[in-house]
């Protein structure tokens, strides 16, 4: 049997305060009916001003390894996926050591946005496949909050903040990762992104009067590149491993717009009820949203050991990507 890594623990995590969409309607002109037609989100959870990403992703990170059974000390490495870091520099992944207390392993961060934590799923299992690591704590994490123009409300609606944690370890069971398909299309970096605070537009004055602090969207344009990119990566995965849908018992999309998955649903002519959403309490988590989703699927008791479920992101980027598992 080969080695596989297999997903032997999750954990989650949100912040406590939640802001509804009525709440945004006292700070920009929306109304909760818009936010909820032509999203599907109702509210979602904005850490504190004392809260930054690695506190949420140690957080979920916690209730990952405990439910893994095992001890911080027992992992070989350390993956957290943001693009909204504690600072430019150490990586939050650090931060996340630091906080569990553990040392002589290695620990960095993946910049792919939405699709992070699929991208950071990816490079663990690559290093336990090869069988040079057997254990790895994979985080998504953001707070996006902390970057959202909340005077935008072509983008303040859609975002929350959250984390989500999985622990792989090595098997050589036939259960675990199957195959993961990563792609990327820097072409169109500028569907979505934050222009300063980077090298390209320093800190300054300037660049803050301008706003270039927080994130910039074209939204119907990204939104289509999310529905056919997603299909797209689902299909290469079922292909790849001579699956057809009918064999996913359940399928976690990343939760940026309902109507994006619903929109998948019909290309990909598989009923919603297959598809994991939970986005109308947090919005776009971006790196959480996956990982938070799978915490809470597998916590509901629905998957069984030896069934398929594929998770499939997109984000800026562009990134997007998708991760067979069987449970
Ligand atoms: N409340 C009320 N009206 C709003 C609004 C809000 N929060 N945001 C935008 N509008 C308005 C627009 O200004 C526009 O008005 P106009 O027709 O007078 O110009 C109108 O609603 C329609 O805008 P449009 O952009 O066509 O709406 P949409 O149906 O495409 O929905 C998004 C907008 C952003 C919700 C949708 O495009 C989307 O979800 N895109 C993908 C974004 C995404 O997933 N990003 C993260 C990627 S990981």
């Amino acid at each position: 049997m080969p080695i596989r890594s297999r997903i032997i623990g999750l954990g989650s995590y949100v912040p406590e305060r939640v802001l509804t969409n009525y709440d945004l309607e006292k700070m920009v002109d929306t109304s909760h009916e818009w936010i909820l037609d032509r999203t599907g989100i109702s509210e979602r959870r904005i850490a504190s001003e004392e809260e930054a990403t690695s506190d949420l992703a140690y957080l979920a990170s916690q209730i990952a390894i405990r439910d893994a059974g095992i001890k911080p000390g027992d992992l070989d490495f350390i993956i957290v996926a943001t693009v909204t870091p504690d600072m430019l520099f150490p990586s939050s992944a650090c931060l996340v050591q630091q906080k569990l207390g553990v040392q002589g392993i290695f620990a960095f961060d993946i910049s792919a946005a939405c699709s992070g934590f699929i991208y950071a799923l990816s490079v663990a299992d690559q290093y336990i496949k090869s069988g040079i690591y057997r254990t790895g704590l994979v985080v998504g994490a953001d707070a996006f909050s902390k970057v959202v123009d909340w005077t935008d409300r072509n983008t303040c609606v859609l975002f929350g903040d959250g984390a989500g944690a999985a622990v792989l370890q090595a098997d050589s069971g036939n259960s675990g990762i199957i195959s993961t398909h990563l792609y990327s299309d820097g072409a169109l970096w500028d569907l979505l992104y934050v222009p300063g605070g980077g090298s390209r537009n320093p800190p300054s004055e300037a660049m803050l009067g301008n706003r270039l602090q927080y994130i910039k969207m074209r939204g119907n344009e990204t939104f289509k590149v999310a529905v056919n990119t997603m299909s797209e990566v689902i299909k290469e995965a079922l292909k790849c491993n001579g699956l057809t849908p009918d064999d996913i018992k359940l399928f976690i999309p990343h939760q940026a717009n309902l109507r994006i998955i619903q929109a998948i649903s019909k290309k990909l002519n598989v009923p919603m009820e297959r598809f994991k959403v939970n986005l109308a309490n947090y919005g776009n988590t971006s790196a959480a949203s996956v990982p938070i989703a799978l915490y809470e699927t597998i916590r509901e008791g629905k998957i069984e050991k030896g069934d398929y479920i594929l998770l499939e992101a997109f984000g800026a980027g562009l990134t997007w990507g998708a991760a067979l598992i069987k449970w």
